[in-house]
């Protein structure tokens, strides 16, 4: 990439009608009843979701294709087809009661960024490519971005391969189920791939609405890291068995929850949070002891070292607890990722978009992981942020106003205007 971008932007209007309805049509494939939205990676709903962004894209004139991993990528040629592209997207696939705003506000808006474009008549120098990004959820296969992880080369594909869902398939297996033909091996991508990379997302937090502020441009996203620990203690009758005998596994992890809690307490610092988000019992039944359970851990943390401290702590604590209990554990760091920059080129392109639409635009750090992080391996890349109801998200009742997506979307467009341009 050149060290300046030029800034050209074109008049446009985001037809926000025509993507509102279409948000509202992506939110009916779900396995959950409206307005919650649950689509799992190729679960029939997400399929289905797949089928109609497919459909979207080829009426817009883009060419469709998907790699082994099931990323989908939908480009506009340039009239240099031989540049750099630049790339845009997000995900679609939506963690159990969600809302409908995560993820696809990045995939439908860019799409009608696109449209915007093209309405005009105006034709990119560089192609732009719309990237669907597989699995940014890690509901299914326990890791986030999986798609986007491929993509760089931050997961190997054998180990990819082998990642099992809960009901023990494959990644493999569902995936070419699925349709996905190739090799997973054969996703990733050099360095260097796109010229630029943008993502519009939902921010998830509560800044831009406190701070009556339209846009955020992302300067940073945190470090995330998880965890999965299997406890195995002695099942047994909850009536007979006496309470000095006992190897209750839910107990234990009783504890490590309190544990996790207290760690990211801890380090002092606002910025480091960690949750317990699964916690699977067996065999699930008030009258018998907790013979086994399975605990999925989430610890964040803008920097580095004190999340590695917090993963420390709960490692510990782990110990600890199963030592006491006399139990068996197997602890699976399930990833542990840097944190990323955003390129302050493609930056200063989004703040120069808000000052063309006489927009503010407030820098902030991305509390939330997205595909951004993985493609920042890749080439420069940045992130539109536009505020969301009470900040509330990965709920059913996640909003983002309509007015919040056109001026995202807007912003999106001229980004990606002077970035191909
Ligand atoms: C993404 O969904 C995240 O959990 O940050
Ligand atoms: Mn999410
Ligand atoms: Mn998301």
């Amino acid at each position: 990439m050149t060290k300046c971008f030029a800034m050209n932007f074109p008049e446009i209007r985001i037809e926000l009608d025509r993507l509102d309805r279409e948000l509202a049509q992506l939110a009916r494939f779900s396995d959950a009843e409206a307005p919650a939205v649950t689509r799992v990676l190729f679960t029939d709903a997400d399929r289905a979701a797949r089928t109609y962004l497919k459909e979207l894209f080829r009426s817009a004139s883009l060419s469709v294709s998907e790699d082994a991993a099931g990323n989908l990528f939908a480009r506009w040629q340039g009239d240099q087809p031989d540049l750099l592209a630049v790339g845009t997207g997000s995900h679609t696939d939506a963690i159990p009661y969600s809302g409908r705003y995560d993820g696809t506000v990045g995939v439908l808006g860019a799409l009608e960024a696109i449209r915007a474009l093209k309405a005009i008549g105006w034709s990119p120098r560089r192609s732009i490519e719309l990237l669907m990004f597989t699995s940014e959820e890690p509901t299914r296969f326990g890791i986030g971005c999986l798609g986007s992880r491929l993509l760089c080369g931050a997961l190997d594909p054998a180990v990819a391969a082998g990642l099992k869902d809960a009901a023990g398939a494959t990644f493999d297996d569902v995936r070419v189920q699925a349709g996905c033909a190739g090799t997973l091996a054969d996703v990733r991508l050099p360095v260097g791939a796109y010229h630029a990379f943008v993502e519009l997302h939902i921010e998830q937090g509560p800044l831009l609405e406190r701070a009556d502020i339209p846009i955020g441009a992302v300067t940073a996203i945190a470090a995330p890291a998880s965890l999965r620990v299997e406890l195995t203690g002695e099942g047994g009758h909850a009536g007979t068995l006496l309470m000095p005998q006992r190897h209750d596994a839910l107990c234990a992890a009783a504890q490590i929850i309190l544990a996790v809690e207290n760690a990211a307490k801890s380090t002092g610092r606002p910025d480091t949070v960690a949750t317990t988000g699964v916690c699977k019992v067996h065999p699930d039944a008030v009258n018998s002891i907790p013979a086994r359970v399975t605990l999925e851990i989430d610890a964040r943390d803008t920097l580095l070292e004190p999340r590695d401290q917090v993963v420390g702590q709960i490692r510990d604590a782990i110990d600890q607890h199963v030592r006491e209990r006399d139990l068996q554990a197997s602890v699976t760091l399930l990833n542990a990722d840097p944190p990323a920059q955003a390129d302050p080129r493609v930056r200063a392109v989004i703040e120069a978009a808000c000052a063309h639409l006489q927009s503010s635009c407030l820098p902030m750090v991305s509390r939330a992981y997205h595909d951004a992080l993985f493609m920042a391996r890749l080439c420069p890349t940045g992130m539109i942020f536009i505020p969301c109801r009470d900040g509330i998200s990965h709920r059913q009742d996640e909003y983002c106003s309509p007015a919040a997506i056109e001026r995202g979307t807007h912003v999106l467009a001229l980004t990606l205007a002077a970035l191909a341009g």
